[in-house]
């Protein structure tokens, strides 16, 4: 009984690693990202920073005197923004406090310039989030200007009412900072959110390893796992790890995201297994849509037009038993689907008899692009589409003869069909209201690179 239940610890502990193997994405965050966040972060910081500063003793005049201090305003004249290697990113920011203390008789205000320094550490975090949490930090306070224009600044104030400030701000603007981090953390954890796909089916994304950071650049590995009805979709082929080069797609992009070949693959299984890729094609009389009717195909083989003197419309079932095959070579996506097309025709009591079953192959191109934070595609046939009879109730059939009819018939349906699904497309890395801005995509061997803008909607 012990053993089992050591059994059952070890495989929870051994779960981690298998996810690990899971279909590899890396979104590379370059030094543009923190320019960015520190325009951005400079508002929130000087909110945070707005801190409550406790009652002065003042001693200057008689006895004790209890004097308000009030933050009036603070302003970040400057954020600075770096990665520290293997740690995280350093932070400096210059700011202007602006205080108002009610002393008697009259106000006072004072300026007083601060420079606040912290290293925040960037790691894994259990449930798979990015975590950001300061590791160092610390504040530098300048002189206190008092600009009332009286004559107030007396040093007996001034001298003892700045230690009462600094020893305040040492400690509260960096409570301040870490609370920011955390709210940050908030946000970031919207990373792992599901994202629907199609139907019931989702996409989920979480880090599976600790950050990579260099002077440069932090790397977040990241699986990605599709859902289909809840269910994990899984690979039957075992994945291979993926990293992402160097110097792929554009220099200096904010934002360079690598999307494994598994990826491609788990996504496509997907689509074959919910049924997604299937269609069918059903022509009417008379329609221009779907020439195909047993007049024209008892012209081809004699039999159907033994068997059906009376034109009757024509069904093509199309079923994608296989998954289809994504190949990623240097600029050149392709997808390869084999569909098997099996051709009905109404008997009598309006139920549908299987005239034949072909097996078909068609390439196609696949052009990739993205749309706020979503991958979609967009294909079409390459070279022609391959026939082979399957099966066949009514005798020999000329598949020469019946390529040309089949293939105006099955491709365009298959291509809209195709194109709608690629076209709703699938969420990308994210966390929430950040979209991709002017992204480019790039094909490689064995993956897809995507070089971005990230754009923060407030
Ligand atoms: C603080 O204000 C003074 C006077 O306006 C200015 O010279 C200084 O650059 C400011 N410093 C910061 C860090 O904003
Ligand atoms: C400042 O103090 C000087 C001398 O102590 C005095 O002459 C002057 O009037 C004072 N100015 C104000 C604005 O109180
Ligand atoms: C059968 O299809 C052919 C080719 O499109 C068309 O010319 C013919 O009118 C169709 N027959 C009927 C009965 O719809
Ligand atoms: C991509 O590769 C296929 C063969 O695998 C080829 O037929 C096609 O022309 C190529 N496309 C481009 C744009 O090079
Ligand atoms: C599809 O592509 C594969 C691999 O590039 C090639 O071997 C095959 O002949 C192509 N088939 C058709 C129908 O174009």
């Amino acid at each position: 009984m012990a053993r089992a239940c050591g059994l059952g610890l070890l495989l929870a502990l051994l779960l981690p690693m298998v996810s690990a193997s899971m279909p590899g994405t890396v979104v590379r965050l370059n030094k543009a990202v923190l320019s960015s966040v520190s325009e951005i972060g400079k508002a929130p910081l000087q909110r945070a920073l707005q801190v409550t500063v406790p009652y002065f003793l003042d001693q200057s005049g008689e006895g004790l005197q209890p004097t308000r201090i009030q933050i009036l305003n603070v302003r970040v004249s400057r954020l600075d923004l770096k990665f520290i290697a293997d740690l995280g990113v350093h932070l400096l920011a210059a700011a202007n406090f602006t205080f108002k203390v009610f002393r008697i008789p009259e106000p006072l205000e004072l300026r007083l310039p601060v420079v606040l320094q912290a290293d925040a550490r960037v790691a894994q975090g259990s449930i798979g989030t990015p975590v950001v949490s300061i590791s160092t930090c610390f504040s530098l306070f300048d002189n206190a200007i008092a600009f009332d224009g009286s004559n107030s600044s007396t040093p007996a104030l001034l001298v003892p009412l700045q230690q009462h400030i600094n020893a305040v701000l040492r400690n509260k603007l960096c409570l301040s900072v870490s609370s920011l981090v955390q709210g940050l953390n908030v946000h970031l954890g919207t990373l792992i959110g599901l994202t629907p796909v199609g139907p019931e089916s989702q996409i989920r994304y979480s880090m599976v390893s600790v950050p990579s950071i260099t002077d440069d650049y932090i790397s977040l590995g990241l699986n990605a796992v599709l859902f289909l009805l809840g269910k994990p979709i899984v690979l039957p082929v075992d994945v291979t790890p993926f990293t992402l080069p160097q110097h792929v797609g554009i220099d200096g992009a904010m934002a360079t995201v690598g999307l494994s070949q598994d990826l491609f693959d788990s996504a496509l299984l997907l689509l074959q297994k919910a049924g997604a890729l299937n269609l069918d094609i059903t022509g009417q009389l008379n329609s221009d849509d779907n020439p195909l009717n047993t007049s024209v195909l008892g012209r081809l083989i004699p039999e159907v037009a033994r068997q059906f003197p009376q034109p009757m419309p024509v069904v093509l079932k199309v079923r994608l038993g296989a998954k289809p095959v994504a190949t990623l070579r240097a600029n050149n996506a392709t997808l390869q689907l084999q569909p098997v097309v099996e051709v009905l025709a109404p008997t009598s009591n309006s139920a549908f008899q299987s005239l034949f079953s072909l097996d078909v192959v068609v390439n196609l191109s696949l052009q990739l692009s993205v749309s706020k934070v979503k991958l979609q595609g967009t294909t079409s046939v390459l070279g022609a589409i391959q026939l082979s009879v399957a099966s066949s109730n009514v005798g020999f059939i000329d598949t020469d003869q019946l390529h040309a009819l089949m293939g105006t018939v099955f491709e365009k349906p298959l291509l809209d069909h195709l194109n709608a699904l690629l076209g709703m497309g699938i969420a990308l890395p994210n966390v929430v209201n950040l979209h991709y801005i002017t992204p480019e995509v790039f094909v490689y061997e064995g993956y897809v690179v995507i070089s971005s803008g990230l754009f923060y909607q407030r």
